[in-house]
């Protein structure tokens, strides 16, 4: 997909952000524009996690800022849910042992429009979330988090275990709501769905941003990106 010329809704600049005294993400120079799909690759612990985390104000900067609709922010994660970021973490954030409607009545936005994005949902609105497999566990979180209409959405290994057709079905929601201006940064381990989606991609290794550039030239660039960049042995042992 070509670019989207939207204004910058998320933004990096020079962050670094870590656990303790030593960085984990070192630097980072990122942005998200309002429209796009932004897709963050690398291997396993090459520090995808913990940038989304330092976005969503779950772990403060030792350097550099996150700016969000353009405005420089420290808030706390609650905070910036509040000004329009949804932050969909690995383990989805649900709670298990409310029903699928609680849980959506728990969320910032209408269950009515959450169920209309996701209408596989609907059956199962009375079940335990706990209860639900893996996919509608996803979907749930991924409608709760577009139902609170946010100008940016954050998921973390969205399609983590799920059959390809429910990940397609889930890109698909992800599309559908950057057509309507939702800025989404995507961090995948299906590289290549992921870059069939994205507007942009960028490539992280050992907490350092070392790839940025459109979806296809990433593309082009996929059996070198992935040998050099995306295997955990090279993470390990580099
Ligand atoms: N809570 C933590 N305390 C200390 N170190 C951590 C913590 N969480 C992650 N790390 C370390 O930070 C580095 C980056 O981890 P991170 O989870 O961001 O990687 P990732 O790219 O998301 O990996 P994966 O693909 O496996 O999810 C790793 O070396 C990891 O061990
Ligand atoms: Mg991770």
């Amino acid at each position: 997909m070509s670019a989207v010329p939207g204004p910058v809704v998320l933004e990096a600049r020079g962050l670094s952000a870590g656990y303790g005294p030593i960085p984990v993400v070192k630097a980072l120079d990122l942005s998200v524009r309002a429209g796009e799909i932004v897709t963050l690759l690398g291997a396993n612990g090459a520090g995808k996690t913990t940038t989304l985390m330092a976005l969503a104000g779950l772990l403060p900067p030792s350097q550099g800022e996150v700016l969000l609709l353009g405005r420089s922010t420290r808030a706390a994660l609650h905070e910036r849910s509040r000004a329009g970021l949804a932050y969909v973490p690995e383990q989805r954030g649900i709670f298990r042992n409310l029903s699928t409607m609680e849980n959506l009545r728990l969320g910032r936005g209408d269950p009515e429009l959450a169920l209309n994005l996701m209408p596989e949902l609907r059956p199962l609105i009375h079940r335990r979330a706990g209860l639900l497999s893996g996919g509608e566990q996803q979907m749930l979180s991924v409608a709760r988090a577009l139902a609170s209409r946010p100008a940016v959405l954050m998921c973390d290994e969205l399609s983590l275990g799920l059959a390809p057709l429910i990940v397609h079905r889930l890109l698909q929601a992800i599309q559908a709501a950057a057509g309507q201006g939702v800025g989404v940064l995507l961090v995948e381990q299906h590289v290549r769905a992921a870059l069939q989606v994205a507007h942009r991609a960028y490539v992280l290794r050992r907490g350092t941003l070392v790839i940025s550039g459109s979806a296809s030239e990433v593309r082009a660039r996929l059996d070198e990106v992935e040998s050099s960049y995306l295997s955990s042995a090279t993470e390990a042992s580099a």
